[in-house]
């Protein structure tokens, strides 16, 4: 038995020195088969990791998945919100991430209690969350979304319903415009996908002009108006894979350039920039947090664990469950 220490307690992460001379992938690789371990990534983690992950996906895709799967462990490669969702769905198994840090700006834009009392202030609205959530505020809502399928399931609710959507404003926002609701908005939102600047990627546009313009919802409304695609960042790999432009602007964080590039070696993406900074890329130094040295500690001292306390486990279980049984319903 590995005895975790204080000092790894407090950093929220395990602060061993990797052995010398070991070659991490191979070793992570090979400690995921011995302790049948699944690793999960999303899209926004450094490519190293993406490339050797057994499962790599957006939000929608890694909940499916993680509900699926018979591993006794899961690793998960991405922030907080992702592996809770793990261990809500798999209470039985050890859901692990690299580091406990790994938050998540828009999750913590709507805090349970506060969210609980504007729920609370208006009685008969379906509540709905985007997974980018925690699980105490899960826990009082009915159903759960991610980008990925949060037009299909309000749409598949009644037209005349009221509807409460948090947290994120600017993706309520585009649901509202392109579904004619009128929801009730949570004002949180993502520090990535906020600072894209409108000025920067219209003058990408105009050294590019054949470039198609994916967005992410999660960006304000009037880089959302320019868009070619609007979507998850699956669905924005979708379109770049499938579509017949040679170049892309990317306006979501720049992980997923990895997987666009990869998958369509012949064509060009380019990120957009953000609007503080010189720097040409937007990342999520949240998910940036994840390195190979705390992944490969992690699956070697099955620390850091997620744990969600088993009465709000109860609670936010069942507007999850309900996600993936409407998008079944609708083959998402
Ligand atoms: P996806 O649902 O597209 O994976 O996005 C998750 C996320 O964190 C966006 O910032
Ligand atoms: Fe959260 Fe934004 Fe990072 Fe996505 S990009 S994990 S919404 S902080």
């Amino acid at each position: 038995m590995l005895l975790i220490k204080d000092s790894w307690r407090e950093k929220g992460f395990v602060d061993e020195p990797i052995p010398e001379g070991i070659d991490l992938k191979s070793e992570i690789r090979r400690m995921a088969e011995e302790k049948n371990a699944v690793i999960m990534a999303h899209y926004y983690v450094s490519g190293e990791i993406q490339d050797l992950a057994d499962f790599v996906g957006d939000s929608l895709a890694l909940a499916q998945q993680a509900a699926k799967t018979d591993a006794d462990i899961i690793v998960m490669c991405g922030v907080h919100f992702m592996g809770e969702t793990n261990k809500i769905l798999c209470p039985e198994k050890t859901v692990l991430v690299p580091d406990l840090n790994a938050t998540c700006s828009l999750a913590e834009s709507c805090e349970a209690g506060e969210f609980g009392k504007f729920v609370n202030a208006h009685p008969g609205y379906t509540v709905i969350s985007y997974v980018n959530t925690t699980a105490a505020t899960k826990a009082v809502t009915d159903v759960v979304v991610t980008s990925g399928n949060a037009r299909q399931i309000v749409e598949s609710l009644p037209e005349d319903e009221k509807i409460i959507f948090g947290p994120d404003q600017n993706l309520g926002n585009y649901i509202n415009s392109i579904t004619g609701r009128s929801m009730l908005l949570w004002n949180g939102a993502c520090h990535v996908h906020e600072k894209f600047s409108l000025e920067k990627i219209l003058a990408l546009k105009d050294q590019h002009p054949e470039a198609k313009i994916l967005v992410h919802p999660e960006c304000k409304g009037p880089v959302v108006r320019v868009a070619d695609k609007v979507g998850s960042t699956a669905a924005l790999l979708k379109f770049a894979i499938q579509d017949d432009a040679k170049e892309f602007i990317v306006a979501t964080e720049s992980g997923i350039l990895h997987e666009m590039q990869k998958r369509c070696p012949e064509k060009t993406f380019i990120p957009a920039p953000p609007n503080d900074s010189t720097c040409a890329c937007n990342e999520c130094n949240y998910m940036k947090l994840v390195t190979m040295e705390k992944l490969y500690n992690c699956l070697r001292y099955e620390w850091p664990q997620v744990d969600v306390d088993p009465e709000i486990a109860e609670r936010a279980i069942r507007p999850i469950n309900r996600m993936l049984e409407i998008s079944r319903q609708l083959g998402l």
